[in-house]
């Protein structure tokens, strides 16, 4: 039996069935449906455990080191984990690389899509967009223009404060100049590092602060740093209270960076304008503390989601995949353990 590629659902840009690299045919199989991954391993016949290889995971599968010993029992040949996002939080690559299993995630090629999420959320919540069409697809009507109906803020003038100055977060930074805004970064989360020099994007300039100068800046905090043992819950109570009164949270990097109880209170005491959110804590199901609350948007978690971006990632899963059978020391994005 050939090499086998398993796939945890269909994804744009992974052709299944049997292809061949350097020479060396593959086949790539989807797994049967189903919420736990293991079970679904599990459940395919002897041949193709045996000839696994690698699995492409998603987001949503959970693979600590309980998960990767398990798999490994089951996979005798598994050597790759290839995430089918940019965050990894769902991994513990520390352990998998202990364990020999390569992983590797889809940097860069989803930053625009994401970019542009990101500045669909922060002018939705800036513009008040949200209710606004809500209202109108309830009901079929707004009150009418008047000249204080639906009053938002521009974002002219205002500072974008980025936490993450990675891929993303530059992208995003590049969209916010277009719309005139200034562009600060936080330092570091920890606040450890000494203060790095000013970033040069094109003909701007972002300056990074420590966290104190940081908090006392933005008008529009946007994160974009991985979720990590580090950075879970950092934007919590303390943190959005020493945000400006009217400033506006942007979140499309991973719901547990944010306490939400947190954020639920500020928005109902109007300390912030408003919030983003392309993701929250416990996806799929919004917690009961963010229901209703007052000029928040809640999306699905669409930041890559668009048809070239999402083949694009699997165009990039296939070269890690493609790297792995051709026998490569390093893949393209591999993952590695800090
Ligand atoms: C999406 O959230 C990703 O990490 O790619
Ligand atoms: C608004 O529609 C305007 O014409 O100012």
């Amino acid at each position: 039996m050939h090499k086998v590629i398993l796939l945890s659902a269909l994804c744009p840009g992974l052709p299944l069935g049997v292809s061949e690299v350097s020479g060396i045919p593959y086949e790539v199989l989807l797994l049967p449906p189903g919420k736990d991954l293991l079970e679904r391993v599990n459940s395919l016949p002897g041949p193709a455990k045996l000839e696994t290889i690698a699995i492409v995971t998603l987001l949503t599968d959970l693979l600590e080191s309980e998960q990767i010993v398990q798999l490994k029992d089951q996979l005798p040949k598994l050597r790759l984990l290839a995430n089918y996002a940019v965050g990894y939080n769902n991994i513990d690559i520390k352990f998998a690389q202990k364990a020999g299993i390569l992983v590797s995630n889809t940097p860069r090629v989803l930053g625009d899509a994401t970019a542009d999420l990101t500045f669909t959320l922060m002018l939705m919540v800036a513009r008040r967009a949200w209710p606004g069409a809500l209202q109108i697809h309830q009901t079929g009507s707004f009150p009418g223009w008047t000249p204080t109906y639906g009053l938002g803020t521009d974002l002219r003038g205002k500072t974008l404060g980025i936490v993450g100055l990675g891929d993303i977060g530059l992208r995003v930074s590049r969209r916010a100049f277009a719309f005139g805004m200034k562009v600060v970064a936080l330092n570091s989360l920890q606040d450890k590092s000494p203060t790095q020099p000013p970033y040069k994007c094109q003909e701007f300039v972002i300056e990074r602060l420590s966290e104190q100068d940081f908090f006392q800046r933005v008008d529009v905090l946007s994160l974009h740093c991985p979720l990590t043992s580090d950075s879970r819950g950092w934007l919590n109570d303390a943190r959005i209270s020493s945000l400006k009164h009217g400033a506006i949270v942007i979140n499309t990097a991973r719901g547990d960076l944010v306490d939400e109880r947190a954020l639920a209170d500020a928005l109902k005491r109007e300390q912030l304008f408003g919030a983003g959110l392309d993701v929250f804590c416990g996806e799929p199901v919004l917690s009961e503390v963010l229901r209703g609350v007052p000029n928040l948007v809640v999306l699905p978690h669409l930041g890559s989601a668009t048809v070239e971006t999402r083949e694009a990632m699997g165009t990039l899963v296939l070269k890690n995949i493609h790297a792995l059978i051709s026998g490569c020391i390093s893949l393209p994005t591999q993952v590695l353990s800090s």
